[in-house]
């Protein structure tokens, strides 16, 4: 199946010089969520701005159920909800009209029982006349997301849904995207929250300085987090790993003072047992040990940090 939205080498350096995005390609598919991990300024923002045509790229392609966004921006925009990071809407409005409005803009014609039901599914049925800027900053949120859905999209972005969300309406919103994506709606989200992007998405981007890093499906990127690290901490360095111990997953701490064991704590041998019998018999001893298991947090950190160290290098050279 065609994926729903296809972004091609897309780049994006505002006035002034700042790349924002730095060749990102990326398809997604209909019906997934996926979440967007990534660091204060990685371009998350940016990314999702070009996707709805609210920034121009600088080069490459976006297309939104094959309509390319540029040539083809209404039929593009009109497949996309938005939830914008930033609450901006009508203060002396109410909240009914504000997204009977929205509706309105995409030149739909009314439906007061659509209406009805997303007003009800963000609890802001109750406060349908009441005027936007009478409401919490939370409920504000949800208008906003009340008006993202009031055209009906194929494809919803949430950027930063959550961020000052207090946990009762959090875990609204997550029902309610789960309820979305069961009637077939793509979602797109940015988060700060790992744990989120843990519990909701399907798959995984982390993007820094413009960069997407990596795209996995989160059962992967699970799998990878399956996996725990043993550091033995040697009595005496060592220059180089014996040809006896090749055969394990073993990487040597830089000042060879440590060496780390990987295995996948699912596995029904660790290997741990042997690892150290075949130590012993290479005449390596350790002083003290230590086990960790590894997280999305830090997956994402060292993709990060090599992200950054790359760059760093690309720079330099
Ligand atoms: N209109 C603009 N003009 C110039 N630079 C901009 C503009 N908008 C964003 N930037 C810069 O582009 C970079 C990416 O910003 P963006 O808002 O996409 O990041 P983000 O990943 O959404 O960050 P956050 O997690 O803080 O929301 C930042 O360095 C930012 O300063
Ligand atoms: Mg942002």
């Amino acid at each position: 199946m065609a994926p729903i939205i296809s972004i091609r080498d897309l780049t994006k350096t505002y006035d002034g010089g700042f790349t924002a995005l730095d060749g990102v390609s990326l398809d997604i598919e209909e019906g997934e969520i996926l979440a967007l991990l990534g660091p204060n300024g990685a371009g998350k923002t940016t990314l999702i701005s070009c996707i709805c045509a609210l920034v121009s790229p600088s080069g490459g392609s976006v297309a939104v159920g094959g309509h390319d966004t540029l040539t083809d921006f209404r039929a593009a925009r009109s497949l996309i909800g938005l939830v914008p990071q930033e609450v901006s809407i009508e203060p002396f409005e109410t909240v009914e009209n504000t997204v009977k409005f929205s509706r309105g803009l995409f030149g739909l014609p009314p439906d007061p029982a659509h209406i009805e039901k997303v007003l009800r599914a963000l609890s802001l049925w109750d406060k349908r006349s009441n005027r936007n800027m009478e409401l919490s900053g939370g409920m504000k949120r949800r208008v906003l997301i009340a008006k993202a859905l009031s055209h009906e999209p194929r494809v919803l972005f949430l950027d930063e849904p959550t961020a000052g969300v207090d946990v009762a309406l959090r875990k609204d919103m997550w029902d309610l995207v789960r309820s979305l994506r069961a009637e077939g709606v793509t979602i797109i989200l940015t988060t700060h929250y790992i744990e989120e992007a843990e519990e909701m998405a399907d798959r995984i981007g982390v993007i820094d300085s413009g960069k997407l890093l990596l795209v996995e499906q989160k059962s992967v990127l699970m799998q990878k987090m399956g996996q725990k690290e043993l550091t033995l901490h040697l009595a005496a360095p060592l220059a180089d790993l014996p040809a006896a111990l090749a055969d394990y997953d073993l990487t040597r701490s830089e000042d060879g003072q440590a060496l780390t064991y990987r295995y996948d704590t699912r596995a029904q041998r660790t290997g741990i047992t042997r690892l150290l019998a075949d130590l012993a018999a290479a005449g390596i001893a350790f002083r003290d040990l230590e086990t960790r298991q590894s997280s999305l947090e830090d997956v994402f950190l060292t993709l990060v940090d090599e992200g950054a160290r790359s760059t760093t290098q690309e720079g330099a050279a």
